[in-house]
């Protein structure tokens, strides 16, 4: 059994989608700090590996050590493409969550988590946990538990305010069944929605014995830390304090949490360090700190360390395609990149990190207009369309339809599909009949780190470069 006290000065931050993958999460566990998986669209990441041939076999043999080999051999049947599926030829889309899951969804979710831990975890002591957003409610529980059959380490989520989720760890790994409540808009009943869950409908007969992993949340603000250390249903563990120059999504700005314009962040928005020591968990910083002043800095004001993201994304283990780290890189070191915080992109109604890149659809004013189209779903919301029925939306999905779902047109204005967008970046973009889709980089505002890592502009570098730069 790991204990808290060995969880290591650096936190490789979860990436999704597929962006802190396993490679990533191994290259840096194995360095003695922890690695962080992602477990966001897991389940379609891990499908889409499938259809494109598995070609290194490294996912077969993930799936030779899952417990069922039933399950395992239903979903090779379902998705496992041998001679690899031709290019001009669209992927098999995975059903989109729901609250009525097919029993093959919730298996595809629990055999695509473990395999992603396990391969993290193969062959070394190191320490791995995976990342899950509050936000993405519905797979949430099947993914612990494949996670957990792996023997992940940590969970680390984010996103929102994860209250529910300790005490579903502390069930899953007694078998024990979970109710998860799922948050439903327009719901003027005040009805309760719950996602039930029993491990035991997907055991391989004998229970394996299942260690309760730690649980990190992640946070901005010390009003959301001392929530969770009063409310949550079971122990949060430690925090990751995340500020909003983070890459991916960020917290709303404080005070102006509704949207109006210009929206920016401001002192009220930097999280307050001593309250945060104060509640006496251990915590990591994030948000532009891959330096080892920043690390020093984050230890001396009491954190246990850092949690980096930006800096293991662009690095050659990491999922993201190696064109798009090079351009970035390159418009990094020539001084041209520009991050900045859209206000509107995200489904989630969060604020979310983009860069301006060519050929992205980030860009795509002066590309082409993106045919809306939601077909993967993660980002969907659930309301209510009667009394009884729940009905799921996406603001980034085609107008007339969120419409007729009872959405609001603002809501719609300046969305983008994150979730195709994402996938396209790690080379798992859909195919159309107008085109692949285009992918959506994030990164977070800081690149300091560039000039200490990159030498003579030889813009390869491993996630070892990263440690041992910010170790120095
Ligand atoms: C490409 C990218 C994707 C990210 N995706 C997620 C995510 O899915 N979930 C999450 O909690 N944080 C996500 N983050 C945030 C990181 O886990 C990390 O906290 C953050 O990047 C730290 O700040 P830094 O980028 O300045 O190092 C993402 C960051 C990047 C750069």
């Amino acid at each position: 059994m790991k204990t808290l006290e060995k969880i290591p000065e650096i936190i490789q931050g979860g990436m999704g989608i597929g962006v802190s993958n396993w490679r990533l999460a191994k290259a840096v566990s194995k360095q003695g700090q922890m690695g962080v998986v992602s477990g966001v669209a897991i389940d379609s990441v891990f499908a889409r590996r499938l259809q494109l041939g598995d070609t290194d076999g490294s996912l077969r043999r993930a799936l030779s050590n899952f417990p069922c080999p039933d399950m395992v051999q239903r979903i090779l049947d379902a998705y496992f493409i041998p001679e690899g599926k031709s290019a001009e030829k669209p992927f098999k889309l995975i059903p989109m969550p729901n609250l009525q899951m097919r029993r093959s969804c919730i298996e595809l979710m629990i055999v695509a988590n473990f395999a992603e831990v396990f391969l993290a975890k193969e062959g070394h002591n190191g320490l791995v946990g995976i990342n899950y957003l509050e936000k993405i409610q519905l797979p949430t529980l099947p993914s612990l538990l494949g996670s957990m059959l792996a023997n992940v380490d940590c969970i680390l989520m984010g996103a929102g305010i994860p209250l529910a989720i300790p005490g579903a760890l502390d069930k899953l790994s007694c078998w024990d069944t979970v109710e998860l409540n799922i948050h439903v808009e327009d719901n003027t009943g005040h009805q309760k929605f719950l996602n039930r869950f029993d491990p035991k409908e997907f055991s391989p007969g004998t229970l394996p014995k299942l260690t309760r992993p730690k649980f990190f949340a992640i946070i901005s603000s010390d009003i959301a830390a001392k929530s969770l250390t009063r409310k949550a249903t079971g122990t949060v563990d430690g925090f990751i304090v995340e500020d909003h120059t983070a890459g991916g999504h960020n917290a709303p700005p404080r005070k102006t949490r509704k949207l109006q314009s210009p929206l920016q962040y401001g002192q009220k928005d930097i999280p307050n360090i001593g309250k945060i020591r104060d509640l006496g968990r251990p915590f990591w910083l994030a948000g532009g700190c891959a330096s080892p002043k920043k690390l020093k800095e984050a230890t001396d004001s009491g954190a246990d360390g850092i949690q980096v993201g930006t800096a293991f994304a662009f690095c050659k283990e990491s999922g993201i395609l190696p064109d798009i780290k090079q351009e970035v890189l390159r418009q990094c070191i020539n001084g041209k990149l520009k991050v900045f915080t859209d206000f509107q992109a995200s489904p989630t109604g969060y604020p979310f990190k983009l860069v301006s890149l060519k050929n992205t659809i980030t860009s795509m004013d002066k590309c082409r207009e993106r045919k809306r189209i939601c077909d993967l779903g993660y980002l969907r919301q659930l309301y209510c369309r009667s009394e009884s029925e729940v009905g799921y939306r996406c603001p980034a999905e085609p107008v007339e339809k969120y419409l007729r779902k009872g959405g609001e047109r603002d809501e719609t204005v300046g969305k983008q599909c994150l979730c195709n967008g994402l996938m396209a970046t790690i080379g798992l973009g859909q195919t159309r009949q107008d085109g692949s889709e285009l992918p959506v980089v994030t990164t977070g505002e800081d690149f300091s780190f560039i000039p200490h890592i990159i030498k003579d502009s030889v813009t390869d570098y491993s996630a070892k470069d990263v440690i041992d730069y910010i170790k120095s």
